[in-house]
């Protein structure tokens, strides 16, 4: 099966893309985090792409479609995959047709701009591994300290309130037209992403099956 994961900033994707790739085995694939990875490794397409990410900007469609098109084509992704963050662009989804993909199902996880706010300020992410949490909803058992690695956790430099708000309104602007896209081609499915993590996740799970 493949899957889209469509949302505002810090509407869950992430955390459901997990719980996806847990229940159905199949990789979740993340744009950011692999633009923060290149990013920290110095490549050529981290170094055009940090100046965008820094000010809540997207990057170019090229470097995305490209980094995306070399992802999906690995050994792991030929069952099915979940993709989080891509397309974000109406170039980029049409990019997907063109490489032949069959999206089965888009699931928009839908929470109102006024408490991405409140999810993105308590955001950690811990500097080696990328594993994410939540100061309130999913804290580290140490504070400041990845339960999964024991590196540091770190605020996202994108959380910053300022780009957050940048990053709605590019959201807006850009990656909800998307919605009417996938609409019409009868595949999209939105879930209330609003209530606790667990409810969500029973949410999501049920318009993946229906
Ligand atoms: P990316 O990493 O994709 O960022 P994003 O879409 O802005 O999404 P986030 O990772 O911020 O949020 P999320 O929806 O995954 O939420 P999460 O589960 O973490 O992209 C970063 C940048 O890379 C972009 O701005 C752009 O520059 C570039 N980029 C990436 N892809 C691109 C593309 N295709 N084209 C061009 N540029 C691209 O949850 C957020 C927090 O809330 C967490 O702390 C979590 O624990 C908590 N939380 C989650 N669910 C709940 C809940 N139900 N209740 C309470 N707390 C919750």
């Amino acid at each position: 099966m493949n899957l889209i994961l469509l949302g505002a900033p810090g509407a869950g994707k992430g955390t459901q893309a997990e719980v996806i790739c847990d229940a159905l085995k199949i990789p979740a694939i993340s744009t950011g985090n692999m633009l923060r990875a290149a990013v920290k490794a110095g490549t050529e397409y981290g170094l055009k792409a940090k100046a965008a990410m820094d000010a809540g900007a997207l990057v170019s469609d090229d470097i995305v479609i490209g980094i995306l098109k070399d992802r999906i084509n690995e050994p792991d992704a030929q069952n099915g995959f979940i993709l989080d963050g891509f397309p974000r662009t109406v170039p980029q989804a049409e990019a997907l047709d063109a490489m032949g993909v069959t999206i089965d199902k888009v699931v928009e996880i839908y929470v109102a701009d006024e408490k991405i706010q409140q999810r993105l300020s308590g955001r950690r992410v811990c500097e080696v591994c990328g594993n994410s949490y939540h100061v309130d909803f999913k804290p580290t058992k140490v504070e400041g300290v990845c339960d999964g690695c024991g590196g540091k956790t770190v605020i996202r430099k994108d959380d910053e309130p300022a780009t957050v708000l940048d990053r709605l309104k590019t959201y807006h602007e850009k990656t909800a037209p998307l919605k009417d896209y996938y609409a019409k081609q009868g595949k999209l499915v939105t879930v209330e992403g609003q209530e606790e993590v667990s409810e969500t996740s029973k949410l999501t799970l049920k318009a993946i099956e229906g």
